[in-house]
Formats: C-alpha cells, structure tokens, sequence
C-alpha cells in the first residue's frame, strides 16, 4: 500500500471535490495520508479531516510562513490538539529564508518552541526548510536530536547534499520524497535517493503543489505517488513493489503506527 506522508487536503485548492477525491483513494491503493496542517487553520482543518476519515491522520503545527501568528496561547491550542492518538506528528514546522515572510530570530523561536512541544509529548517532527539548510540543520542539533523524549521525523520535501541527508539519517531522521524526483534538472536529489537506503525514505505529495511528471504543474493528489515510487525504483535498481512496502513500512514506523 502507499502512504502519503505530506498532504495539504484542507488548501483551497481542493474545495470543488474534497470529499469525491478523499474517498476514492483507498480504492486506488493509497493506505494512509497524513494531512499537514501550516497555519492555526490548517492545523484545525486537520485535527478535522483525521477524524471524519479512517485512513488520514493528522500532523499539527505551524510553517514558518506563519509563525508570526504564533503566541503562548497558540502553542497551548497545538498541545490540546496533539493529545488526540491520531495526531501523529508536530508540523510542519521549520525555517524558510526563500519567502522570508517573518524574521529570522521569530522564525526560529517558533521553530525551537514547537520543537520543544514535540520532545514533551514525544511525537516526531515534520521538518520544512528552504534556503535555510544550515540553519535548520544547527538548529535541529542543539534542540531536538537525540534529546529526552526524542522521536524522530522527517526532513519533508528534502533539498539538500547527499551529505546532509547522510547527516539526518544518522541522527535518527527520515527523508521525505516527493513529485521533484521526477522531474529532470533534478539532478541532486536523483543522487541523494540513490545514495541513502530505501529504509530511510518516505514518500509524499505535499499536495496541491509539486505534482509528479507527467501532471508538473498541474494540482497534485496522493493518487500520483506511484510516479514518484517508479522514479525511486528505477534510480536504485528495483521494482515498484519493493519501494512501495518498504516505504509503507517506513512511514508507519517514522508515525508510530504499529
Ligand atoms: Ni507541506
């Protein structure tokens, strides 16, 4: 079965036929989804989601992009929400220099601060990080590896060398794959999916955006993952079937779901 690690069912882009969409995927072979929530919003649309659907779990916390709506009283909407068996992940949360939308020291604060929430309740994180690499590798270091109450996550949409990933996957991440493998200048993150074990990759949509070739630039859903599942197999010289149980079970391990 397929898991889908990094959904956004809650963006608008999905309004027209949410429910049609939703409920067609277990027939097509899609397990589970975890639906990430960015904003305060999106956080309640999928503390929402994960309960009205069986196979759809949630993951609960703020983007970066955001954190300016952040406060004390945000971080204790986020615990309560958490408490909830089916909100299996803190994200996604993380540091993002491309948009830039908060400074950097407010990014950061309400990176570490979640980062915090997430050894407390013992969850993994859900990493989001662009044009920042270094800084969220630092961080990631001084806050949360290896820490009391540590449960790993995943470095979502990865970007970076094969060296970082190597570097993650030895503190105890895992390494979100999703439609850019497909496409072809992507020539770096081609080598890091050839060069890390199988046992360390999950895949995801990060849907409505960066669906797959053939459908690039049009909306993406969880029903275009075998692309990125084919990409993977032909790069390390196996079959679509072993990616996908292998990634199957990855995405319940990094979830905590057995
Ligand atoms: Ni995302």
């Amino acid at each position: 079965m397929i898991f889908d690690t990094h959904a956004h069912y809650d963006d608008e882009a999905f309004d027209a036929d949410r429910e049609k969409l939703l409920e067609s995927l277990p027939e097509h072979g899609i397990g589970a989804v975890v639906n990430v929530g960015a904003s305060m919003r999106g956080a309640k649309d999928s503390w929402r989601l994960m309960q009205e659907h069986d196979f759809i779990y949630g993951a609960i916390g703020i983007h970066p992009d955001h954190a300016g709506e952040m406060d004390e009283e945000g971080l204790q909407q986020l615990r309560e929400m958490l408490r909830h068996p089916k909100a299996v992940a803190v994200g996604e949360i993380g540091l993002d220099y491309y948009w830039d939308r908060e400074t950097h020291e407010v990014q950061k604060k309400w990176f570490t601060a979640q980062m915090e929430l997430a050894l407390e309740l013992k969850k993994p994180i859900i990493v989001h990080s662009r044009e920042a690499a270094k800084d969220t590798c630092d961080c990631i270091k001084e806050v949360h590896a290896g820490k009391p109450g540590f449960a790993g996550g995943v470095i979502h949409c990865y970007s970076g060398s094969v060296e970082m990933a190597r570097e993650y996957i030895k503190m105890g991440y895992y390494i979100g794959i999703g439609g850019v493998v497909t496409f072809k200048n992507a020539r770096v993150l081609k080598e890091v999916a050839a060069e890390i074990p199988l046992e360390r990759i999950v895949t995801e949509t990060d849907c409505p955006y960066l669906a797959p070739v053939p459908y690039r630039g049009k909306r993406n859903c969880s029903l275009y993952i075998p692309f990125i599942i084919e990409e993977i197999a032909k790069i390390k010289g196996m079959t679509p079937y072993e990616v996908e149980q292998a990634t199957w079970k990855n995405a319940r391990r990094l979830y905590r779901l057995d």
